[in-house]
């Protein structure tokens, strides 16, 4: 399939029609922002590494019965996704302080959550993905009851495949975003990319930070943490 008309573009992503009505091009860039896209970069070959990765954990999520947008890889940078409609949250898991969470509740990163911890961010970074409630989603519309349950009944599955998945690669699955649309206006499936712009991943070992945490927090080695999660991956 080709690409036909361009639709959208995201921070790191593009997509394109094709032939198919029900089927996009996901066309992954790299460019790179943080902070509500007030801090702007690109890190070299991002992309590439970003579409292998997400082809590669969409299809080992789709084999623990998780539906996905992911159809076909074309080439580095493209792959073939079903077209969905996104709901408006950012579904965040964690299983380690970090980030945000340290910052609302002034902890310290690294404390082992007693169990993980699911959360709703209202996706609109005019107002800084701001944390929501069921109550929030449901009394607003944003997704019914059922298609809530049936998101918090994936999240907590794709959390347990993918941490699982990572310790066998020598790497702390600590927290990551997921978001999810509706696919032909009903089916709830798991769509954008799993990454390391998506996920934050630790060496076991050393606790050395291998994900976007590198670029947000001018750590240096960009590219390399994330050519080094894609080596562990693919071996
Ligand atoms: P947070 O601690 O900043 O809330 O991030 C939690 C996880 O979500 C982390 O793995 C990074 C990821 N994330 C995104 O994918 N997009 C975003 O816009 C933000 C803020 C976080
Ligand atoms: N990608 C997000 C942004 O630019 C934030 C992040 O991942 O830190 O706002």
């Amino acid at each position: 399939m080709e690409k036909r008309k361009f639709i959208y573009e995201g921070k790191a992503k593009r997509l394109y029609e094709t032939d198919d009505q029900d089927i996009l091009i996901q066309e992954f860039k790299d460019d790179a922002t943080a902070f509500d896209a007030t801090k702007r970069g690109t890190i070299g070959n991002k992309g590439i590494v970003n579409n292998k990765l997400s082809e590669k954990i969409f299809t080992l999520l789709e084999k623990k019965g998780i539906p996905t947008h992911f159809i076909k890889r074309l080439n580095d940078r493209d792959m073939l996704v079903k077209r969905v409609k996104i709901v408006p949250i950012e579904v965040t898991m964690r299983n380690i302080v970090a980030g945000g969470m340290a910052k609302l509740l002034a902890l310290d990163e690294g404390i082992i959550l007693k169990k993980p911890v699911l959360e709703w961010h209202y996706k609109e970074d005019k107002l800084h993905d701001p944390l929501i409630n069921d109550d929030h989603v449901m009394a607003l519309g944003i997704a019914t009851p059922k298609e809530l349950e049936i998101i918090k009944k994936y999240s907590y599955k794709v959390n347990e495949a993918l941490k699982k998945f990572f310790d066998s690669k020598n790497l702390i699955l600590v927290d990551f975003k997921l978001e999810f649309g509706r696919y032909k206006g009903k089916t709830m499936i798991l769509a954008d990319e799993i990454s390391p712009d998506t996920c934050r991943l630790w060496d076991k070992t050393t606790k050395e930070k291998l994900d976007k945490d590198r670029f947000r927090r001018d750590l240096g080695n960009v590219e390399e943490a994330y050519q080094e999660v894609l080596r562990r991956v693919m071996a």
